[in-house]
């Protein structure tokens, strides 16, 4: 397994070729990678033991003593060799003072116990001490609901505190960069955060000062915590200390609803969770997925989504006539575009298309151009976006389908677009279909637009033009629809529908499969997604014998395929 992003530390995933060496766990013997954390040791087994400073992507603090446990190593006769039990397994010899399992690595004959009643009272007393100067903020803290300190104190503490003196009091909404709010008196010190900063963001500017029950996190003087990568110092802060500016209390965790998708902010296509309530995406976070983005995202890509509520977002299905909008109907609409598509010959129609389509949609974009093309070739192109790759997780490729589209035969990455332009002036194209893309950015302005004899638009938010379009097409946000995208590495990973479209709007593949059979292709009726997929897998080579099933929640690895296609 490789992540796109290069992990300083991979605790949990030793390399494969690492040997097994015998553990007994609980009283059972196993067999695990040697060196394996203790901590990953019982995770692979289903036993659990509470940490709060390891994580199995930073270095090892061993600051935090809530993962205490009980070890033993084999005992030794007078030649040093292991004495062996009936069973020719080694006689345990028990350490008389518990160990803390994030800093300790699987050995030959090493004994854990997770639950005995040494590690219990460990753990009650451990809980009791950070509790302290803990504030009882659960009912105003953003992250109650999914605070360790809060699971852990039902699960391993005492219930019931002893400590009858003054808190120390820290400071509290401290700002901590252009994204994060830290409340330094949640803080329990587990450094996990700055581990992060320095290991994996590259920008060391936090750091604890003062000491005992005075040590406060805090950023280096005149600093701030900018890096693009910052917000997930929030996702790994095991308590609420650290707090999203965009998430603070907007919704209460449990109420969210939970979709598994992926970023389309660019080419990467980071695993992602998707956090809604009522038709309202309220966060993103990442999913874990080891081909991709390992346990991160940037940025960028985590408050990328807000464009979706806009108010400018088109939500429902109108044209222009005169100058001034009038809704539609969708059967209306779709009737008026299939109608006048058909009108103009092949050569006279192009399609300007967005590689922030899904594979299904710019599958049927493309049988929609062969049923109106009747064997000739129809003008289309996709509209590139390129940034600056910053060696962690963003591409350079700001599309998150550039490969799908060019898999699918769409487009070539924008080489066309001069091209359409001039045609357009020519009058040699007199139709366009413009599908989640707006023209004017790619230098085709109004003036030219004008040339058009008719001009559909399909999108979310349309641009400064938009009253040159004769039919818009009110279109889906990548939280509003399924699907399948093909990342810059050649992973072919699926998108699940969050929320339903605002208004009137519809998913794209259904407004496209409609404009189909309005065209004449009634061969095939798709009533789902998967049906799209199926198709597809039947046509298209790169995707022959996949199913939507197969394609799974970590997605599938067309690269070498891709490869052989030069298109990696
Ligand atoms: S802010 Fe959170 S992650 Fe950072 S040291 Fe404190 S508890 Fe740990
Ligand atoms: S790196 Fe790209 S795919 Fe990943 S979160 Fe950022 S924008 Fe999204
Ligand atoms: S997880 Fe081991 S000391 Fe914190």
């Amino acid at each position: 397994m490789s992540a796109l992003i290069k992990n300083p530390f991979n605790h949990d995933l030793p390399p494969l070729e690492t040997p097994l060496v015998n553990v007994q766990l609980d009283g059972q013997w196993v067999k695990v990678p040697k060196g394996l954390n203790v901590i990953e040791v019982a995770k692979r087994f289903g036993k659990f033991i509470p940490h709060y400073c390891y994580h199995p992507k930073l270095s090892i603090a061993g600051n935090c003593r809530m993962c205490l446990f009980e070890m033993g190593m084999p005992k030794l006769d007078a030649n040093r060799k292991p004495i062996m039990d009936a069973e020719g397994m080694p006689v345990i010899n028990w350490l008389p003072r518990p160990q803390i399992a994030c800093a300790t690595q699987a050995t030959e004959g090493m004994a854990i116990r997770t639950s005995s009643k040494l590690v219990k009272d460990c753990q009650e007393g451990v809980m009791e001490f950070l509790l302290i100067n803990h504030p009882l903020d659960c009912p105003i803290c953003d992250q109650a609901g999914e605070c360790r300190l809060q699971e852990y104190a039902y699960d391993f503490g005492k219930g019931r505190s002893r400590f009858v003196e003054e808190k120390v009091k820290k400071p509290k909404r401290v700002d901590f960069g252009p994204r994060i709010i830290l409340d330094d008196e949640r803080c329990i010190l587990c450094s996990r955060c700055i581990r992060f900063a320095r290991e994996i963001a590259k920008q060391d500017v936090i750091g604890f000062v003062n000491r005992g029950s005075y040590s406060t996190l805090t950023v280096y003087p005149g600093k701030v915590f900018d890096s693009n990568y910052s917000l997930n110092t929030v996702d790994i802060c095991p308590v609420g200390a650290l707090t999203s500016k965009d998430f603070r209390f907007k919704m209460r965790v449990w109420f969210l609803r939970e979709a598994k998708s992926i970023c389309t902010d660019c080419a990467t296509g980071c695993n992602i969770i998707i956090g809604s309530r009522e038709n309202v995406v309220y966060r993103l976070t990442p999913r874990v997925n080891e081909e991709v983005n390992s346990h991160w995202m940037c940025d960028q890509g985590r408050l990328g989504f807000h464009y979706i509520h806009s108010k400018r977002r088109v939500t429902e299905p109108a044209s222009h006539l005169n100058g001034s909008l009038f809704p539609l109907e969708w059967s209306e609409a779709l009737r008026t575009v299939a109608q006048r598509l058909m009108e103009f010959p092949p050569s006279e129609i192009a399609f300007l298309v967005s590689a922030r389509l899904t594979c299904e949609e710019l599958y049927l974009v493309k049988k929609l151009m062969e049923t109106l093309g009747k064997g000739t070739e129809i003008f289309s192109e996709i509209v590139p976006r390129k940034g600056v790759a910053d060696g962690l997780l963003r591409s350079a490729d700001l599309n998150p389908n550039t490969k799908g589209a060019i898999s699918i035969g769409i487009g070539k990455e924008g080489t066309r677009i001069e091209e359409l332009k001039n045609k357009i002036r020519a009058k040699e194209i007199n139709c366009l279909f413009a599908i989640h893309e707006n023209p004017e950015e790619v230098g085709i302005q109004e003036d030219i637009l004008s040339y058009l004899s008719f001009y559909v638009w399909q999108g979310l938010i349309p641009g400064p033009a938009v009253h040159k379009a004769n039919v818009l097409l009110a279109g889906a946000s990548f939280a509003e629809k399924s699907g399948t995208m093909i990342n810059i590495a050649g992973r072919l990973q699926k998108l699940h529908k969050a929320i339903l479209c605002p208004g009137r709007a519809r998913e794209d593949w259904r407004i496209l499969r409609d404009l189909l059979l309005l065209v004449g292709l009634k061969e095939r009726v798709f009533e789902k997604i998967s049906d799209v997929f199926d198709a597809m897998s039947k046509e298209i080579d790169l995707f022959d014998s996949l199913s939507w099933n197969t394609v799974g929640d970590l997605g599938i690895d067309l690269s070498q395929k891709l490869k052989n296609r030069s298109i990696l």
